[in-house]
């Protein structure tokens, strides 16, 4: 049965495997043949990155940015990494409108499977568990049919449609879920 589980070593190899499959860790941003080859060439240094997330990031638009704590989770089935899920444990300007508290994503050989959905329970619960926030964000590209279900079935309530700050032309949908 999958697991929502904290990064560990012996899912590197089926991680690695599923960044070369086109599972992206940034769903606003494509993994690329360099960015794979260094996880590839330090896997136990990323591994620590993802345990201990660098208080800095690269923004969308390629600046540095200043990172709001967050925890990454993987969802793992024994040795097997299927997607992720990360929680931030606060907003910043930018989550407010997009990215909000909670986002994940799926390795593409894995949908429609009802792992997203499961993933984004487990990630609630970790939050409720971990976490002194009483409702999370949800934001969404108004064009991602099956996120929109994801977020739904896990009752995320429809908040409002606003321009999306990355991406011009497309509208992101936010969605609060009560903890
Ligand atoms: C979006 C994503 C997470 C979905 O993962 P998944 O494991 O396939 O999702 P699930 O199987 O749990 O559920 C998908 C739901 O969307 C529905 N769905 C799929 N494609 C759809 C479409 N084009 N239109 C409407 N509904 C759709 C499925 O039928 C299912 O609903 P159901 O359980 O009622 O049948 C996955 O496609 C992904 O990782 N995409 C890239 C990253 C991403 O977009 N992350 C979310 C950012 S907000």
């Amino acid at each position: 049965m999958p697991q929502l589980v904290a990064p560990d070593a012996r899912h590197l190899p089926s991680f690695i495997a599923a960044l070369k499959e086109g599972y992206s860790r940034d769903t606003l941003r494509a993994e690329t043949p360099e960015s794979i080859a260094l996880v590839e060439a330090d896997p136990m240094g990323f591994l620590k990155s993802q345990l201990a997330p660098p208080t800095t990031v690269i923004l969308p638009d390629g600046s540095m940015g200043q990172a709001v704590p967050h925890t990454v989770l993987w969802w793992t089935e024994g040795d097997a990494f299927l997607g992720s899920v990360h929680v931030r444990h606060g907003l910043n300007e930018f989550l407010a409108q997009v990215g909000g508290h909670v986002g994940y994503a799926m390795r593409p050989s894995v949908h429609g499977q009802g792992h997203a959905s499961a993933a984004l329970a487990a990630g609630l619960a970790w939050t409720r568990a971990n976490l002194p926030l009483e409702r999370v964000l949800l934001t969404v590209s108004s064009e991602n049919r099956a996120s929109i279900r994801v977020i739904e079935k896990n009752g995320g309530v429809f908040d409002k449609a606003i321009e999306h700050i990355w991406r011009p032309g497309e509208i992101a949908l936010h969605y609060w879920i009560e903890l």
